[in-house]
């Protein structure tokens, strides 16, 4: 079996970044409800293995993939395990983990991510079935009240102790702390955004170094700091590389091997500039790629349509997004190159 350290480093490799394809059942019927397709057990099989089975956008570009305890589970149509279809094109399975946010009491509507019970015999588990690495979002709203200290640091530490049975279980964990950006008003400036990611990342490495878990065996997958997304700021994609390399380099140890953002709600090009931007800067001491959902998919997800008539243009879509990202986590991606597709 590989190191943490060496699937960590795979995972981040040059040129590659992480497909999030973890939708729970209520996220990903918000996104089928937009192509106007049911979602059943065989429509989210049908749509994944779309995806999975874009050849040259999984073997090139894509060094693993998150995904749902079902789809980990899971066959394609002709009765192929989706884990086999993942070797077949050297992608490395990982997992989402956690339970989902609830709603955290003494807090006005803040979210606490549920999931430690029980976790350490499933993270066992899903090694046994294949799994190299695990992912648990927590998520820090912005508003006039919250974040409270409260609630950064419950959500700090359960993302540590999670972090900590992963790597008993020889899983990587990719420690998620969302700092929303389309959250509720989500009218909020860069500035508050540098400073509630600031405090979340100073408390989450506090208690991740606290749970002593080994840094060089994890990756973090952080927002980019940027405006709320109803806010009338706009930022250029320099102004987003530079604020979020700031924080970063306050409050990312250089030990954590690799730094995969989330794309949070951005357009799909602009998920791509600004980490394109981030990388032209070139100071970064972790790789920094992208750990996409919706700015890897959504166009892929349009094109298809539901139709299996449309699996060319579809994979051919996710092809070309796979590619700008990739490009982007070199800091080569051009907005010319995004348009002569
Ligand atoms: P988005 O890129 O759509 O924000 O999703 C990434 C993810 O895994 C959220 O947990």
């Amino acid at each position: 079996m590989p190191s943490l350290q060496e699937t960590a480093r795979q995972l981040v490799s040059k040129g590659t970044g992480i497909l999030a394809a973890d939708e729970s059942e209520g996220t990903i019927a918000k996104r089928f409800a937009v192509i106007g397709l049911p979602v059943t057990f065989e429509t989210r099989r049908d749509y994944r293995e779309m995806l999975f089975r874009s050849r040259e956008a999984m073997s090139r570009y894509i060094s693993g993939v998150i995904l749902t305890e079902e789809t980990l589970k899971q066959d394609a149509a002709d009765g192929t395990p989706f884990v086999a279809l993942l070797a077949d094109v050297n992608a490395i399975p990982g997992i989402k983990v956690d339970r989902g946010a609830f709603e955290m009491p003494g807090t006005k509507g803040e979210k606490i991510t549920e999931g430690l019970d029980g976790l350490r015999q499933r993270l066992k588990h899903y090694a046994e079935i294949g799994a190299r690495f695990a992912k648990w979002r927590g998520v820090i709203a912005v508003s006039s009240y919250a974040p409270s200290r409260n609630g950064i640091r419950a959500n700090a530490h359960v993302l540590a102790r999670y972090a900590a049975l992963c790597q008993e279980a020889g899983i990587v964990p990719v420690v998620e702390p969302e700092v929303l950006a389309d959250g509720e008003p989500g009218d909020h400036g860069i500035e508050r955004c540098a400073e509630v990611t600031a405090e979340t990342l100073a408390t989450v490495f506090d208690e991740l170094r606290l749970a002593g878990v080994d840094l060089t065996g994890m990756l973090l997958k952080p927002n980019m700091v940027t405006p709320g997304v109803r806010s009338q700021d706009r930022p250029s994609a320099d102004v987003i590389a530079r604020r979020t390399l700031d924080v970063l380099k306050a409050h990312v140890p250089a030990s954590v091997p690799g730094i995969a953002f989330l794309s949070g709600g951005q357009s799909d090009e602009a998920a791509t500039a600004n980490l394109s931007a981030m990388n032209r800067l070139g100071e970064a001491p972790w790789a920094l790629t992208f750990s996409y959902g919706r700015a890897l998919q959504t166009a892929a997800l349009l094109a298809w349509g539901g139709d299996a008539r449309n699996l060319a243009p579809a994979q051919a879509a996710f092809a070309h997004r796979a590619k700008m990202n990739a490009l982007a986590a070199q800091g080569e991606w051009a907005p010319e190159l995004d348009r002569a597709a």
